[in-house]
């Protein structure tokens, strides 16, 4: 098991942190879009705490994950048939900016969120083991209009991920590069 990213993959570090996001992430957009589906009262008490817990969760592991980026550097692009993907051309500067835009929206819709929480009068749950009463008296307008806010920034998060699955994809089943073997555990992820 290699710890650290090389030059051919990620280490089991990162790996574990991007794949525990996507779960995360999936699951917080589904109970933040279907929450209301569930029965008034204790069921759709518990999908909010678990919404508000995977999405606390999603900007815990982010911060981990842009610390540890510090200090273990991901491994260089893969040359694909538009050229090197070294960030050095427009496609490269392309995928660079993905990964910006997800990680801004990483810490920004989990961050709306716990302000669209305290603006209710809320408190945030810590992972079931304490939790923090809302600095705030409740603000129904401004509460709705953040909630908006937190939902286009939810959808667009969404829809960017969406967006760079296909572009790994692209690269597994088009140009059969190591682009998205190096992001998975198992055999073939030589180091
Ligand atoms: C990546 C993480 C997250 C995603 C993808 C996400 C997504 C969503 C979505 C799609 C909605 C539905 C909005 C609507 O239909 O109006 C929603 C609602 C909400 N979210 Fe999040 N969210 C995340 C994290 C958080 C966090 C960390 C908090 C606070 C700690 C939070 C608090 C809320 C609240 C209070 C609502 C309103 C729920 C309701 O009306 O019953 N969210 N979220
Ligand atoms: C909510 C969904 C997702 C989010 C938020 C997300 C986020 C990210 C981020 C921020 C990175 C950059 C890692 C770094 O710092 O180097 C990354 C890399 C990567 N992701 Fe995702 N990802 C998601 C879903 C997926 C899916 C579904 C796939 C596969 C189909 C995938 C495949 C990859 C691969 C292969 C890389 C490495 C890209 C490279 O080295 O050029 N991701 N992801």
């Amino acid at each position: 098991m290699q710890i650290f990213n090389s030059a051919n993959r990620y280490g089991v570090i990162v790996q574990s942190l991007h794949w525990m996001t996507v779960l995360l992430v999936v699951l917080a957009w589904v109970l933040g879009i279907g929450g209301d589906i569930l029965p008034k009262g204790a069921p759709r008490d518990a999908g909010l705490f678990v919404h508000l817990t995977a999405g606390s969760l999603v900007l815990v592991l982010t911060v981990i994950r842009l610390a540890w980026r510090a200090v273990d550097p991901s491994p260089p692009a893969e040359s694909t048939l538009f050229g090197d993907w070294s960030f050095a051309g427009i496609v490269g500067l392309g995928a660079k900016l993905a990964h910006l835009g997800l990680y801004a929206l990483l810490i920004a819709v989990p961050v709306v969120g716990i302000v669209v929480q305290f603006a209710r009068g809320g408190s945030l749950p810590l992972f079931g083991l304490a939790e923090i009463a809302s600095p705030w008296a409740p603000d129904r307008t401004f509460a709705h209009n953040v909630k908006e806010v937190h939902e286009l920034l939810a959808h667009s998060l969404l829809a960017l991920a969406g967006l760079h699955a296909a572009a790994a994809l692209v690269h597994h089943i088009v140009f059969k590069d190591r682009t998205l073997v190096k992001m998975l555990p198992g055999a073939g992820n030589a180091s």
